[in-house]
């Protein structure tokens, strides 16, 4: 029972966000460099790997190829065991990026010290805000020229309206950074680059050794006797409850590149962030420590065996312990289910797991039972966890058959793909599904749809572009969405469950409709 708890408590599941070329690779691969999990640098795949035709169906699927396998990062380090989720980004952001992080208990936000909060960043960070799970940032790229320090906690206070607690505090930055100064040990980290391949030295000086002013020459040393002043007096308490909460982001200044500050920032975010959280279901809150095994399913992946059409189901376990071969309740199938092949990714490798425990994200194998969202639990109190709620596109085309004979494998494939989660459908209300409105959140899946169509389900497509680029859906029980005062562009339409949706051609006619009809309410993600 002590080893049950102790696992649990020891492991930490986290996300990394950031807008691409930020460095969420280059952390990552230090992270796992310090689990041991890898030998050396290079060895997680980059977006320079990836490059690919996006037109080509195989070449898609070879990338995902490398997102199975990197889909969930597993070591050990300082006798925690660590889960990274690899939230998807580049040209595959897409609905899977937002729905992994429903499976995070927190989030590291990598930020370019030269750029600040850049536009991906902020829906992802939205997305985290939704659950209030803890934020850790890391300002990276510090041996570069960067933005002032307190610009960039100005930028993420007023941009993603979370406050910011500096752990630590850069010493210039580019040519003339010198490190960081640590604010609670009241020392200086600092930097060194002899510019011979990627590593920085890290040296330790107290802020009271003489030696330090010479180290860091007269005008950073009094910015830096300035800058200790300023934090101290004016800047936020440090509050770890409020840390946990997702009120408060400790920050911290690196270099990830040059492995500079990157230790540091691992040990703090280990010991500030929390073990697996509770989650809610329709039975109250799900206790991790509870010892009956539950999971929900937030991600499904086609296979590339298109012969089968088999998919791999990812699960967040909620508690207790899962062993292989264990039989569950598959509760939104209402049926007794084994979990087949149950995968664990270990770094690079795909193993089969033995045992996993609440925190840890396992790969099953997926007839085409599951949906996002789903619950499986041993207990035969059914429960239901709160289902992952379904994100606006920002993308839209007309969608139709070229041959009207193939109605049916158009209708079967597009509703397939539908539920699978990888793209959206809206129709106008009493429409047909003989031409049909497809969203996504990255144009990827475009391709996506039309490569599987043609190969999976023999259809040829046409699409056409539409001018629209927001859609919301509209709340409340008794709006007429018909008698609704709107732009002429905007257009009324409904997702497959039958709930009203509006598109938007500009976020001005979002307002106009908000101010032109008072009882309306709009909302950027649908939980039904
Ligand atoms: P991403 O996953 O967030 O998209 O970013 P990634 O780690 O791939 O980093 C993007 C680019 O920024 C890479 O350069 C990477 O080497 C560089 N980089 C990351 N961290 C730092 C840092 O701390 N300092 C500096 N100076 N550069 C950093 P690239 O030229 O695009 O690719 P590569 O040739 O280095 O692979």
């Amino acid at each position: 029972m002590a080893q049950f708890t102790k696992e649990i408590e020891k492991r930490r599941t986290f996300a990394i966000i950031s807008h691409p070329d930020a460095g969420k690779t280059t952390l990552t691969e230090k992270f796992l460099l310090y689990g041991g999990a890898i030998a050396s640098a290079g060895m997680v795949k980059g977006k320079k790997s990836m490059k690919h035709a996006v037109s080509d169906w195989m070449e898609i699927e070879k990338q995902r190829g490398i997102s199975v396998t990197s889909s969930v990062l597993q070591f050990e380090y300082d006798g925690y065991c660590i889960n990274i989720l690899d939230t998807p980004g580049h040209q595959d952001f897409s609905e899977d990026t937002y729905r992994t992080l429903m499976a995070a208990d927190s989030a590291v936000m990598v930020i370019d010290a030269s750029k600040g909060v850049e536009k991906q960043t902020i829906k992802l960070f939205k997305v985290c805000m939704m659950r209030d799970i803890p934020v850790f940032t890391f300002i990276n790229k510090m041996d570069r020229e960067a933005r002032d320090p307190y610009d960039l906690m100005a930028d993420i206070e007023s941009v993603l309206g979370i406050k910011t607690y500096p752990v630590n505090w850069p010493i210039g930055s580019g040519k003339e950074f010198k490190g960081v100064y640590e604010r609670e040990k009241e020392r200086v980290l600092s930097f060194t680059y002899n510019g011979i391949g990627h590593e920085a030295d890290e040296k330790v000086t107290a802020m009271d050794d003489p030696a330090l002013k010479d180290m860091l020459g007269d005008t950073l040393y009094q910015t830096l006797i300035d800058d200790r002043e300023l934090l101290d007096g004016a800047g936020d308490e440090f509050d770890l409850e409020a840390v946990r909460h997702g009120k408060l982001s400790p920050v911290f200044f690196g270099s990830a590149l040059t492995n500079f500050g990157v230790e540091p920032f691992l040990e703090n975010f280990l010991k500030m962030t929390t073990s697996p959280l509770p989650r809610t279901s329709s039975q109250g809150e799900i206790d991790p420590f509870n010892d009956d095994f539950s999971a929900f399913v937030f991600k499904i992946q086609a296979n590339m065996n298109k012969a089968h059409r088999d998919r791999i189901a990812f699960m967040r376990i909620c508690s207790g312990r899962f062993e292989k071969g264990q039989e569950v309740n598959h509760v939104q199938g209402g049926r007794k289910i084994k979990l087949s092949q149950p995968q664990q990714m270990m770094a690079q490798d795909r193993e089969i797991v033995e045992e996993a425990y609440a925190g840890d994200i396992i790969g099953v194998f997926d007839p085409g039972i599951f949906s996002i969202g789903d619950t499986v639990c041993a207990s035969s109190k059914k429960f239901q966890f709160e289902g992952i709620p379904t994100f606006a596109p920002e993308h839209f085309r007309l969608v139709r058959q070229k041959d009207t004979m193939k109605r049916k494998q158009f209708i079967k494939g597009t509703s397939q793909i539908a539920q699978e989660g990888a793209i959206q459908i809206f129709q106008e209300p009493g429409g047909g599904m003989e031409e049909v409105i497809v969203g996504v959140v990255g144009t990827l899946q475009f391709d996506v749809l039309e490569y599987r169509l043609k190969n999976e389900y023999g259809v040829d497509v046409i699409m056409e572009g539409l001018p629209y680029q927001y859609i919301r859906w509209v709340v409340g029980e008794n709006i007429d969405v018909k008698a609704l005062d709107l732009t002429s562009d905007t257009k009324y339409v409904q997702d497959l469950k039958g709930n009203p949706l509006l598109l938007f051609t500009s976020s001005w006619n979002i307002q106009w409709a908000l101010d032109h009809n008072k009882e309306l309410q709009l909302q950027e993600f649908s939980r039904s």
